[in-house]
């Protein structure tokens, strides 16, 4: 664990909301990650954690809030936020389909090269120059990532789990500062969630901060130094993985049901009085103490 909350921040978010019409999907969040931290961000189906994340590199453009990457404010633009030194994975992924492994880490490659994507893309007289170098970068992130033997491999080749990989090798081709991690683990199975969380500590230790989404709790609480925890847009609750799996508000905005001080308090103490009357069902396993179970529970929405 290395929590080194006394150096600045590389991310620092602050008041971010996010509105689609009358929605507000992220109600004026706060976060910050430190350098050598591995943050969790956690929350139920639909609580605005993809949102958050859109919001950061410059997908969304917050209603309101500002995000700054090193004390600078990051620019509303993804390639610019890469640019700057944060790179993401997305929550379906986003791979050239018909390029090869290597190609797709190439292709992330490109906002640190100056030849830049067209020409690598066309491989123009830039390209030849850099190539060499790019190739041996790419080639030395897919050994670190465990894809090496499948460099000449088409993407939408690989099995589910090492396209999930190969999103973070390229990812990590920008040499980020920050890498944001939006279900890393999804469709893994736990041998496969078990290298991905090595990884994760590997990528961390090379000396970038790691910002993590993920449903899978045993994952979250293994890794993290810290976690948040969204709730209908809202961050209800940050702190050690210890104190936000003993926080019974967690639990409770996991299992849908009251806590003290929830707003819906009333209405959902008079309809579960309502349920035991017509002899309502027992209670659900909880999803925040370990149940890996919670992860088979979501929907698969866009990003
Ligand atoms: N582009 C959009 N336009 C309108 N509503 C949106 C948009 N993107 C997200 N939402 C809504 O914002 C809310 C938060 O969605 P988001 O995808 O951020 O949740 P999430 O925490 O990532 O959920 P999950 O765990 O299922 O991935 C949802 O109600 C969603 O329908
Ligand atoms: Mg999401």
């Amino acid at each position: 664990m290395t929590t080194t909350t006394t150096t600045a921040p590389v991310l620092t978010a602050t008041g971010v909301t996010m509105r689609f019409g009358g929605l507000t999907a992220v109600r004026s969040v706060d976060l910050a990650v430190h350098p050598g931290e591995i943050v969790g961000l956690i929350g139920p189906n639909g609580a605005g954690k993809t949102t958050f994340f859109n919001c950061l590199t410059g997908l969304y453009v917050p209603t309101e809030g500002t995000v700054s990457y090193k004390g600078t404010v990051l620019p509303p633009k993804p390639h610019m936020v890469t640019q700057a030194g944060v790179a993401r994975t997305f929550q379906n992924i986003r791979l050239f389909a018909n390029m090869t492994v290597l190609e797709n880490v190439l292709v992330g490659r490109h906002t640190r090269t100056k030849e830049g994507l067209w020409s690598a893309l066309l491989r123009g007289p830039g390209f030849k120059r850099a190539e060499a170098a790019s190739r041996e970068r790419a080639m030395e992130l897919l050994e670190f990532t465990g894809l090496a033997d499948k460099a000449d491999h088409l993407s939408r080749n690989l099995p589910y789990g090492e396209q999930r990989k190969l999103e973070i090798a390229r990812a990590l081709a920008s040499d980020p500062g920050l890498l944001l991690l939006d279900e890393p683990t999804a469709g893994m199975n736990p041998q496969e969630t078990r290298v991905t969380e090595e990884l994760v500590f590997a990528i961390r230790d090379r000396g970038t901060a790691v910002l993590v989404i993920e449903h899978d709790m045993r994952f979250i609480f293994n890794l993290c130094d810290r976690v948040a925890v969204l709730v209908q847009g809202q961050k209800l609750v940050e702190g050690t993985s210890d104190v936000v799996q003993s926080d019974e508000r967690v639990v409770a905005a996991y299992l849908g049901t009251p806590f003290e001080g929830d707003p819906g308090e009333e209405e959902a103490a008079e309809v579960e009085a309502a349920e035991a009357g017509a002899g309502g069902a027992g209670p659900k396993k909880s999803a925040v103490t370990g149940d890996a179970e919670s992860t088979t529970a979501r929907t698969e929405d866009e990003q």
